[in-house]
């Protein structure tokens, strides 16, 4: 397919809005009459509440309610299953002041509800609680041996799966590698707080949210409120990051109806940056053995990856950090066993934090690739070459599309890494170690149904609707270019309105899915509306397009042309005009195949339904992949580590728009420079609080430490069969293999092999 806007590196069209503080945030939607919510947050880990006296807190200043477990509205728990129809799921199974039980520090347990923010929080931090303690389960380690290993993962992936036999296999084999790696849990920690305003009108409850899911929370919110989804609107038109966090559904949400519900007036509840640390999930440490049966030439007979992690004390029974997922598929081997063991903790739950398992399990995976390496003097990049993929072993399918050699390829050769030397402590700059590394990227390719309205009107504008996200990765540019594409009308005259869902319904702005699910969509809206207009045109004898049809014409630079003989130019939008048509409007549900219309089509992403009933799934496994490069000096004296070159290569099928696409994988792996050398949350393990609590003291990479030189290449070979665009999605890959790659620099530097992420200067001396 020949493009023409598709695949250009245009400016965010939201750019300006969003320079100039015109784009509109949840917190920012003011109301008439707004009162604010601030909650009541438990101090233990674990027990119940004795007594709770909120007598102080009511006769506070401008104090309107106070709530807790014993006057608060009861609520009715999600379907999981019909809610996750929809894309999303609730964080937790724990609905809010429903009783007095206590699971984690933090856990919401009252809520005041006041004329002010000032007001509502001077008077929670008056509400006396007695508390009922047990001794919370705060050590992963300690507890290893309390987890289960649960069948299944996001309620439909195989969470523990196997061939051949892994152990027999490895005892058996020639070089036997068995190391033991760990990650800690990190926040996400979005710029912007989660924030709810909630307003209800005649029985009809508005929320405008921080979500990465506004169908999600519509139907969680319906279901626990007891609502018809119709009586619930959830408005999000611009998200300050989410990465995961704001992906599933949590508690304030519904907090903040129940205060409006209480009260008879609009309520806001915005999260402090602790409640974000406590009641938003999280990525929870892991404790990861790989285990390597090979030859001496480093082929592989068996491959174990036994992950240990955790979930929240009975609230959380679907997700968990699934670090041995991409491990089922990355290489072959005869021999593969994957063992995710969870054991419950006194902590809030953990949820999916970008690319959950992927850059945790990379980390583990990919290091411990470097070291076999290393151990039988193979080049990394042969060792991975050696072991290569040619199809998904364990789902015994053809991958869609694969390009992970030339990602390999063209990344050595723009790095330079023939100029590696294997010994380390070979390299320097000075005072600086220089060592090199690199690691395999890897996240799968999923796309859900989505639904989108477009309409052409006879001013030559468009508006393109539909119920997705943007949660400032460019959706609103590439769905404008999408359009801009399949109309022929320019991207200024195209007019996107999401994040609202009351639109056509679309799934949740996670698993990397959202372009690859409604670009499809808006290519096969737009394709009905060109025809309806060509038809119109065909008939109009003064038209250039006077007896043609939709194959007549082709589009380019905005406008469409006729094939073949000389056209004006004349556009089917001045065309319109001409015949007094006002507008012209489709919408179109596509399924996996692309096809409009009707139909729920069939989800396929961790975050919606069942795979399986996708007859696609089930002849093709979806991947994108990806090589990343990394120079890493090593202060010798103080341990500081800095990334000063970095090559990323990516195949994620078409890239969309090369500018935001570029933009995702600067994000991704700026994220990855963080879980390499930075991120932290400690917990204090004897009443299981937060130590760390704000960003002076949770850190995460500023401007200084991003690499000075930083590449980003794109295979750009569009998927045959994931959808009619060939694209995959870009969000989640670009932090894959990130921590391994710096973790192997800096053995490569220092021969010194870090296995406990964050690699801070500690660790180095
Ligand atoms: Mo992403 S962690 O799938 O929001």
């Amino acid at each position: 397919m020949k493009t023409y806007i598709i695949g250009k590196p245009i400016d965010r069209v939201d750019a300006r809005l969003k320079v100039t503080g015109a784009a509109k945030y949840a917190a920012e939607f003011s109301q008439n009459n707004l009162a604010y919510a601030f909650p009541v947050c438990s101090t233990i880990g674990k027990g119940a509440i004795a007594t709770i006296d909120t007598g102080a807190a009511e006769k506070s200043a401008g104090v309107l309610a106070v709530m807790t477990h014993k006057n608060a509205p009861r609520l009715k728990p999600a379907n999981i299953m019909e809610v996750g129809l929809y894309g999303t799921l609730p964080g937790e199974s724990l609905l809010p002041l429903q009783d007095g039980k206590i699971f984690y520090v933090g856990q919401y347990i009252g809520l005041v509800v006041a004329e002010t923010y000032e007001q509502a929080r001077a008077a929670a931090g008056l509400v006396k609680v007695n508390y009922r303690e047990v001794k919370p389960a705060t050590g992963l380690a300690e507890n290893k041996a309390k987890g289960k290993k649960p069948e299944k993962m996001f309620v439909f992936l195989e969470a523990q799966p196997k061939r051949g036999n892994a152990v027999t296999a490895f005892n058996a084999a020639q070089v036997k590698f068995d190391q033991t790696y760990s990650t800690p849990t990190e926040h996400h920690h979005p710029m912007e707080p989660h924030a709810s305003i909630a307003v209800w009108e005649n029985g009809r409850l508005t929320i405008f949210d921080a979500t990465q899911a506004v169908m999600g929370t519509n139907v969680v919110l319906a279901q626990t409120f007891g609502l018809d989804k119709k009586n619930v609107r959830i408005i999000s038109p611009f998200v300050g990051g989410g990465f995961g966090c704001k992906g599933l559904i949590w508690q304030h949400t519904m907090l903040a109806a129940m205060a409006a519900q209480a009260v008879k007036r609009p309520v806001k509840l915005v999260l402090t940056r602790q409640m974000m640390q406590t009641n938003v999930g999280h990525r929870g440490e892991t404790i990861q053995n790989i285990r390597f049966g090979s030859d001496k030439s480093g082929k592989f007979s068996a491959i174990k990856h036994e992950t240990t992690t955790y979930t929240s004390d009975g609230l959380m029974e679907f997700f968990f950090e699934p670090c041995g997922l991409a491990t089922q598929m990355l290489y072959s081997s005869p021999n593969v066993e994957i063992v995710h063991n969870v054991v419950p903790l006194n902590f809030g739950s953990p949820t999916p934090m970008r690319a959950p398992g992927e850059s945790s399990g990379t980390y583990a995976l990919e290091s411990a690739m470097d070291e076999l390496a290393h151990e039988l003097k193979i080049d990394p990049v042969q060792l991975r070459l050696t072991n290569y993929a040619n199809t998904d072993e364990q789902k015994k399918l053809p991958f869609s599309s694969k390009k992970l050699k030339d990602c390999y390829t063209l990344g050595a050769e723009k790095f330079g890494w023939k100029q590696r030397i294997q010994t380390p402590r070979q390299m320097r700059d000075g005072r600086w170690l220089i060592g090199y590394g690199m690691a395999t990227a890897t996240y799968p390719g999923y796309r859900g149904s989505a639904s989108v309205r477009v309409r052409v009107n006879a001013d030559g504008t468009a508006l393109v609707q539909s119920a997705t996200q943007d949660i400032g990765t460019g959706t609103y540019t590439v769905m404008a270019q999408t359009a801009s594409e399949f109309l022929g009308i320019p991207v200024e005259r195209i007019k996107v309105e999401i994040g609202d869902s009351d639109l056509p319904p679309a799934g949740t702005s996670g698993g990397s899915q959202s372009v690859a699910s409604v670009a499809p969509a808006i290519e096969a809206a737009c394709k009905i509306v060109v025809k309806r207009a060509m038809e119109t045109a065909a008939k109009d004898k003064q038209s250039p397009l006077f007896g043609k049809t939709e194959k007549d014409v082709s589009f380019g630079g905005g406008r469409i042309f006729l094939t073949g003989d000389s056209s004006k130019g004349e556009t089917y939008i001045e065309v319109m005009k001409r015949a007094n048509l006002s507008k012209i409007e489709e919408c179109v549900t596509a399924n996996l195949a692309g096809q409009p219309p009707g139909g729920s089509g069939a989800p396929c992403s961790p975050f919606t339904a069942n795979p399986d009933q996708n007859a696609d799934q089930q002849k093709y496994s979806f991947h994108s992949f990806g090589a990343q490069f990394a120079e890493i000096g090593v202060d010798e004296d103080l341990g500081i580590v800095r990334v000063r070159r970095w090559v990323s290569v990516l195949d994620i099928g078409r890239v969309v728009n090369e500018k935001t696409a570029r933009s995702q994988v600067y994000g991704g792996v700026n994220m990855g420079i963080g879980m390499a050398l930075m991120e932290e949350t400690h917990y204090d393990p004897r009443n299981a609080r937060p130590v760390v609590r704000s960003l002076g003291d949770y850190h995460v990479p500023v401007h200084a430490d991003i690499p000075p030189q930083f590449e980003v290449y794109f295979i750009n070979e569009p998927d045959p069969h994931l959808n009619t665009l060939g694209i995959r999605g870009v969000g989640e890959i670009g932090i894959t293999g990130v921590a391994a790659a710096i973790a192997n620099g800096v053995f490569n530097a220092t021969g010194k092999r870090v296995r406990n992420l964050p690699i801070t200067p500690d660790k180095l001396l």
